[in-house]
C-alpha cells in the first residue's frame, strides 16, 4: 500500500462509514483515486468461469457499486471481473441510517442497507454505457414490498439481459425480511426455473449465478447444490454475509445486519468446500467471504473455488488490494508449479 493510500484510508476511517463509502465512489468517479490500470494477468492467471474469459480470478463482490456509478474505473482497478448491484426492479431507499458499521478491531463490516438502489433501469443504463473490457455482472435483488419476489429477479434479469456478462440471483441477503426463505428447496427450484426461463427467452447465452448464505446446515447445502444442478445454474457464489457474531470484540458487534470481513472467512470457506464435495466440479464455484491476504485466496481456491471475490478487505487495505492479490497468486502458482485448475478443490477435504 502506498503512503497516499494509507493517508486516504486513515482519513476515510475517521468519517461515518456510509459517508466514507460514498466519498470513495466520488473519488473514483472524479479520478481523484487513479485506478491501478489494466488487470494483472499472465497465462497462469487467465481462466474461464462459466464461459467467461477472466484475465485473473480475483473479482469485486456485489454491494460496493450498487448503482453502477464507477464501472469504468473499477474495470481498471486490477480485478479480473466485477459485480455491481444489487439492483431491484423499482428504486428503493433501503433501511434508515445508520446502516453501515466498521468493526475495525475485527477487520469486519456489518451492513443492513436493505437493497438501497436507484432501480434496474438506471443501473442497467450505466452498464450499457461501460467500455469494453473485463466481464461485468449484475446482482439481482427483489423490492422490499414486492408481491412476487421471484418475478422481481426475472424482471431485473430481463432488463440487463443484453448488456450484463452474467447475473447473480441473490437469495442470501439477510437485510430483506424473509428473502433467505427463497433458499428452501421448493422455493429455490421455482425461483430458478422462472429466472432461467426468462434468461432462455431473452439471451440464452447469459450465465446465471446463484449466491448463497454462509448460515446453512450441511443438509441445506446438499439440497441447494442439488437444486442448482437440476436447474442448470452456471455458477454458485459462496457466500454472502453472516448473521453469526462469534468471536467479535468491536463495540458495534451487536448491530443488526450481515457481517462480512475476516471473521467470515472460515465459515464461508467451509460452505464452499461442502459445496465442492456436493457438486463434484459439475458447476464452477466462486469463493467470497473474509479474503484479506494471498493465503486466503489460495485457501478459497483449494476449497473449491474457480474464482474469488473481495469487498470488506478493500475498506481496510484500499484499492491496491486486487493487483496485489493477483500478483501474489501468480508468483505462488509459478513457485509451486501448479495450474489454477489443479489447485481448485485440491484441499476441499481439509475444509469440509
Ligand atoms: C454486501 N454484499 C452484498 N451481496 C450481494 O449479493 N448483494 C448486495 O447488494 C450486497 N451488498 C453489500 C453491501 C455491503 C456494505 C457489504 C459489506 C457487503 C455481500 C458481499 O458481496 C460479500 O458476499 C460479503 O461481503 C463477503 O465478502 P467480504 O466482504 O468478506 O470480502
Amino acid at each position: 500500500m502506498s503512503i497516499i493510500e494509507k493517508l486516504g484510508l486513515a482519513a476515510l476511517h475517521r468519517m461515518d462509514p456510509e459517508r466514507a463509502h460514498d466519498l470513495s465512489i466520488r473519488a473514483l468517479q472524479t479520478g481523484l483515486v487513479p485506478p491501478a490500470g489494466a488487470p494483472v494477468t499472465s497465462p497462469r492467471l487467465q481462466t474461464r468461469l462459466a464461459g467467461l474469459d477472466l484475465p485473473n480470478p480475483i473479482g469485486l463482490a456485489a454491494g460496493y457499486d450498487k448503482n453502477g456509478k464507477v464501472i469504468a474505473p473499477l474495470m481498471k482497478s486490477g480485478f479480473g471481473f466485477v459485480e455491481i448491484g444489487a439492483a431491484t426492479p423499482r428504486p428503493q431507499p433501503g433501511n434508515p441510517k445508520p446502516r453501515l458499521f466498521r468493526l475495525s478491531q475485527d477487520k469486519a463490516i456489518i451492513n443492513r442497507f436493505g437493497f438501497n438502489n436507484e432501480g434496474a433501469d438506471a443501473v442497467v443504463g450505466r452498464m450499457q454505457a461501460r467500455p469494453r473490457g473485463i466481464p461485468v455482472g449484475l446482482n439481482l435483488g427483489a423490492n422490499k414490498d414486492s408481491q412476487d419476489r421471484a418475478d422481481d429477479y426475472a424482471q431485473v434479469l430481463a432488463a440487463a439481459a443484453d448488456t450484463a456478462d452474467f447475473v447473480t440471483v441473490n437469495v442470501s441477503s439477510p437485510n430483506t425480511e424473509k428473502l433467505r426463505d427463497l433458499q428452501g428447496a421448493d422455493a429455490l427450484s421455482a425461483l430458478l426455473r422462472h429466472v432461467i426461463g426468462t434468461r432462455d427467452a431473452t439471451n440464452a447465452a447469459l450465465p446465471v449465478f446463484l449466491k448463497i448464505a454462509p448460515d446453512l446446515s450441511d443438509a441445506e447445502i446438499a439440497q441447494i447444490a442439488g437444486v442448482a444442478l437440476d436447474c442448470g445454474v452456471n455458477a454458485i457464489i459462496a457466500t454472502n454475509t453472516t448473521l453469526s457474531r462469534d468471536g467479535l470484540t468491536s463495540a458495534d458487534a451487536g448491530q443488526a445486519g450481515g457481517l462480512s470481513g475476516q471473521p467470515l472467512f472460515e465459515r464461508s470457506t467451509r460452505v464452499l468446500a461442502r459445496l465442492w464435495q456436493e457438486t463434484e466440479g459439475k458447476v464452477p464455484l466462486i469463493g467470497v467471504g473474509g479474503i484479506s491476504s494471498p493465503e486466503d485466496v489460495w485457501q478459497k481456491l483449494r476449497a473449491g473455488a474457480t474464482a474469488v471475490q473481495v469487498y470488506s478487505a478493500l475498506v481496510y487495505q484500499g484499492m491496491s488490494l486486487a493487483p496485489r492479490l493477483a500478483q501474489a497468486l501468480d508468483q505462488r502458482l509459478m513457485a509451486e508449479g501448479m495450474t489454477l485448475e489443479q489447485l481448485t478443490g485440491s484441499g476441499a477435504a481439509d475444509w469440509a
